[in-house]
């Protein structure tokens, strides 16, 4: 068997003799049409004799948000606070928007936390209803005029309605689901892109939206929110045409079951659910609000420049089974 293997190999070392070789010869004839902001990268670093000269790793560099100013809306709490924290770990100085008019004590001490850790990391709060659309565009302008900038925007906020058969589903509750899970998320795009526009800087924008936009969550009778998470997910693809020209990123993070308050209002009167929950993805449990911190600061940061329109499923596999 093993002399086979050795005595059969001879066209595919040269195939990859010629691979080798191609490669070698490849930044001096493939045309660039962009450069990385941090550049030289990786081997292109490695081919530069400056960079060679004293190597250092970038890759963490290529995630940093360090100077960088990031707004986050339903940032009071839950997965909207858990995002904030992480982006301004990274570096950001964040916006944190959601409708409560004062934040509470766990919301301070996130803050306190954050401003800790100094270089500028720190978190705002800032009282915002996601449905008011030139209230959304006024928080907008508000940053700006503050920081001249705004890179991220994270249109997190979003309400799940207890079920009810979709063949009854009373109407205004439908509308109400929708103005805040889809129009809200458009206003809040909308209050981040006009800045990124404004100052004619490159940004991210992401629209929280779930794996309940791409499936039905078995066994819930949850027709509002799943056709608005799917609407979100059309919505990123569709700004994200329209706005790559401009140097703006928009993409959608669908995460799956996640503990938070938003489920807990579900498992907490059902203890049974989380046991259903959990078995229906291959890792057998509940995701974490800290499992969305990588994600979300991969899609802000220039560590995601050629991803646009895309959705990024973060389910412990839900979606795979
Ligand atoms: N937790 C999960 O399992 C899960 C899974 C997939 C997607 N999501 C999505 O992630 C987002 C956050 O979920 P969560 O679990 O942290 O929920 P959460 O209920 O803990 O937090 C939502 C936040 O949004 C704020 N908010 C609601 N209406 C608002 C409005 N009109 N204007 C401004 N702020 C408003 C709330 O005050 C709250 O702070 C939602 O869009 C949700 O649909 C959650």
């Amino acid at each position: 068997m093993f002399a086979r293997l050795l005595t059969r190999p001879r066209p595919l070392l040269a195939h990859r003799t010629f691979a080798t070789t191609a490669a070698r010869a490849a930044p001096a004839r493939v045309a660039r049409q962009s450069v990385a902001p941090s550049a030289p990268l990786g081997v292109d670093a490695a081919l530069d004799p400056t960079a060679a000269s004293s190597p250092s790793p970038k890759i963490f560099d290529e995630f940093s948000l360090r100077g960088r100013v990031g707004l986050v809306t339903g940032a009071h709490r839950g997965l909207g606070l858990e995002m904030a924290v992480a982006l301004a770990e990274a570096g950001a100085r964040v916006y944190c928007v959601d409708i409560h008019k004062q934040p509470d004590e766990e919301w301070q001490r996130a803050k306190q936390y954050v401003g800790g850790m100094g270089d500028g990391r720190s978190l705002e709060y800032v009282q915002g209803d996601v449905t008011d659309q030139q209230g959304m565009w006024e928080v907008g302008d508000l940053v700006g005029e503050r920081e001249g900038r705004l890179d991220v925007c994270v249109a997190n906020a979003g309400v799940l309605k207890p079920g009810e058969d979709c063949l009854e589903y009373p109407a205004d509750t439908f509308d109400e689901v929708m103005k805040i899970n889809v129009n809200g998320v458009l206003y809040t795009a909308q209050a981040g892109g006009r800045q990124m526009r404004r100052f004619q800087k490159p940004g991210s924008i992401i629209l929280i939206a779930s794996m309940s936009g791409s499936i039905t969550n078995e066994g819930q009778p949850w027709v509002s929110y799943n056709t608005s998470k799917s609407a979100v997910k059309q919505m990123a693809r569709s700004m994200a045409c329209e706005l790559a020209s401009e140097g703006i990123r928009v993409n959608s993070l669908s995460p799956g079951y996640i503990y938070t308050k938003l489920t807990a209002a579900f498992l907490e009167p059902q203890p049974e659910l989380l046991a259903e929950w959990s078995s229906q993805n291959p890792m057998g449990r509940l995701g974490r609000p800290d499992e969305l911190r990588g994600v979300i600061t991969w899609l802000a940061s220039d560590a995601s420049t050629f991803c646009t329109g895309s959705d990024i499923i973060v389910d412990g596999g839900h979606r795979a089974w």
